[in-house]
């Protein structure tokens, strides 16, 4: 099959988080299995940067409300595959982030230390979804799915079905005809909503703006005229899948998927297992698998330590965290129950950045335990890896959680995750019991209640087992090491998902 997928994000290239990992994965693993796969990704400022970018001959004119805008469409692969990714080119619109001016691809640090949504996202994303349908012919690449995700690539399925598909040319309007869209969810509450006069930018149909077609509030929603309008609906766990279909989960789009659910499924992320190995990764200090973990984590962790000037000392519980530090992701527990949590005697080290409370919240707590706190706000991938490397545990407490990575990341890596029972954390963490012990399915520690106490709990309960019974701990780090969270398997189910998207043509 031919599949291209769109996204605002590679790793790579671009990347604000877990989106980014998995279109820099998928592709290459459904290259594995034989397929043809592309994607599409605008042309940044950061991607210029870092990436050897190949011209391409093709010109863009693309239509924003009434006015021509020119683009171009530059060429790379992805590493260690065949897989092209085109870049859409158009400066004014995407080469705008610099990390030193607090610039990022979608937002930008204004004067009151706020981060703010760039005003024009609606036509920087409108532009990007009819680049890449105008591209295929360009390209000479006609897909049997174009896979969407997330908001910033929603109008493609509604451009393709009520634009490109009746174009004048026949022969044309035919080939778009025959395109299948899959509209992957990473995350429901970001849903690209903008002023409803944004419907005259794009040249949608007035009477697409109601309830069962692209309005949400008041507003054009991109991610609802992709879950409208695409073939089928997935995102990135079942049990999301499921939580979505509700009012709490399903941020108000709730009744779409309800509507839809026949067409809705969920496929955990894979990881990838040649940059998240650590037997050979280039960022670590010291290496180890799962038939000798020490002394390779042993020294990981004692760098950690020294990297964060921490007191060196092999005994002492070290847990991590590697997140946006968003509400999301649990932040609002780790404030309220940091004292209790450090209280433990544990050692805590986050890297992350993101809402200035939490910032606050997490420098008071390093105020309050300088010698067991230690903080790094910012992006950093080395040291991301050296936290999973180093960290007896890994925090997770998420309020929401479509699939995540960092679990699975931890869990390969032996840093035992402590999770919230949510989404794709529900999906890949075992918790530790008697039972799950006994039959060596044990990968780390869960709780359900969104609450304060119950992470406090789960954390004395891991501590428990960490200080008192070393060589269990070791045995659940074995089984957490061994688990398959390949793209390998992934890839397989979006294979069979393309499948039958591209038998419903026939
Ligand atoms: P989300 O996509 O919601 O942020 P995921 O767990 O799916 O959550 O993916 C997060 C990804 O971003 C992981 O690869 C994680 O290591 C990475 N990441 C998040 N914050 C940082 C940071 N500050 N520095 C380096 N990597 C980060
Ligand atoms: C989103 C979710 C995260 C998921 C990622 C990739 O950012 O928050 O849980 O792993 O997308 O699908």
């Amino acid at each position: 099959m031919r599949i291209a997928l769109a996204s605002s994000e590679v790793v790579g290239f671009a990347k604000t988080g877990g989106l980014a990992d998995v279109v820099g994965s998928l592709p290459p693993a459904l290259e594995k299995l034989g397929h043809q796969a592309a994607v599409f990704l605008p042309l940044y400022n950061s991607v210029r940067q870092k990436v050897a970018l190949q011209a391409t001959p093709h010109r863009l004119r693309v239509l924003v409300g009434d006015e021509w805008v020119e683009g171009g469409i530059q060429q790379a692969k992805i590493p260690g595959s065949q897989v092209p990714v085109y870049l859409i080119e158009n400066p004014a619109l995407f080469e705008r982030d610099n990390a030193a001016f607090g610039r990022g691809i979608y937002q930008f640090a204004s004067s009151d230390g706020w981060k703010k949504d760039y005003p024009d996202n609606s036509a920087r994303y409108l532009f990007f979804c009819r680049a890449v349908l105008q591209a295929l012919p360009l390209l000479n690449f006609w897909p049997e799915v174009l896979h969407c995700n997330d908001w910033q690539t929603g109008l493609i399925p509604v451009l393709l079905k009520k634009q490109f598909a009746s174009a004048d040319n026949q022969e044309l309007a035919e080939k778009y005809r025959r395109i299948r869209t899959l509209m992957t969810i990473h995350n429901i509450a970001y849903q690209g909503n903008f002023w409803k006069e944004d419907m005259n930018m794009c040249r949608l149909d007035w009477r697409l703006f109601n309830p069962s077609g692209v309005e949400f509030n008041d507003c054009l929603s991109f991610l609802k005229a992709g879950m409208v309008f695409a073939d089928r609906l997935n995102t990135v766990s079942p049990t999301y899948a499921k939580e979505i279909q509700t009012p709490y989960f399903g941020c108000g789009l709730q009744g779409v998927l309800l509507e839809r659910s026949a067409d809705l499924s969920g496929i955990v992320n894979g990881i990838d297992y040649q940059s998240w190995n650590p037997a050979t990764d280039p960022e670590l200090p010291a290496h180890f698998d799962a038939l000798l973990i020490d002394p390779g984590k042993a020294a990981c962790k004692e760098a950690l330590q020294k990297e964060f000037h921490l007191p060196v000392d092999p005994r002492a519980p070290l847990a991590g965290m590697v997140a946006r530090l968003v509400e999301q992701k649990g932040l609002e527990l780790i404030a309220e129950a940091g004292g209790r949590l450090l209280a433990t005697g544990m050692q805590f080290v986050v890297l992350g950045e993101g809402d200035s409370r939490y910032h606050l919240a997490l420098e008071n707590l390093r105020r309050e335990f300088p010698s067991q706190v230690a903080l790094q706000f910012g992006f950093n991938e080395g040291l991301a890896h050296r936290i999973e490397a180093g960290a007896d545990l890994f925090l997770m407490p998420s309020l929401y959680e479509p699939s995540g990575l960092n679990q699975l990341y931890s869990m390969r890596y032996g840093a035992l995750p402590l999770v919230r029972g949510t989404g794709g954390l529900a999906d890949t963490v075992t918790d530790t019991k008697e039972k799950t012990l006994a039959n060596g399915t044990a990968t780390g520690f869960r709780f359900q209640a969104y609450s304060p106490e119950a992470l406090v709990e789960t954390l004395q309960r891991a501590l428990s087992l960490y200080r008192n019974h070393p060589a269990t701990w070791r045995q659940v780090q074995i089984n957490a090491m061994k688990q398959d969270w390949s793209w390998e398997r992934s890839a397989r189910e979006y294979q069979d998902l393309y499948l039958q998207m591209a038998n419903s043509l026939h």
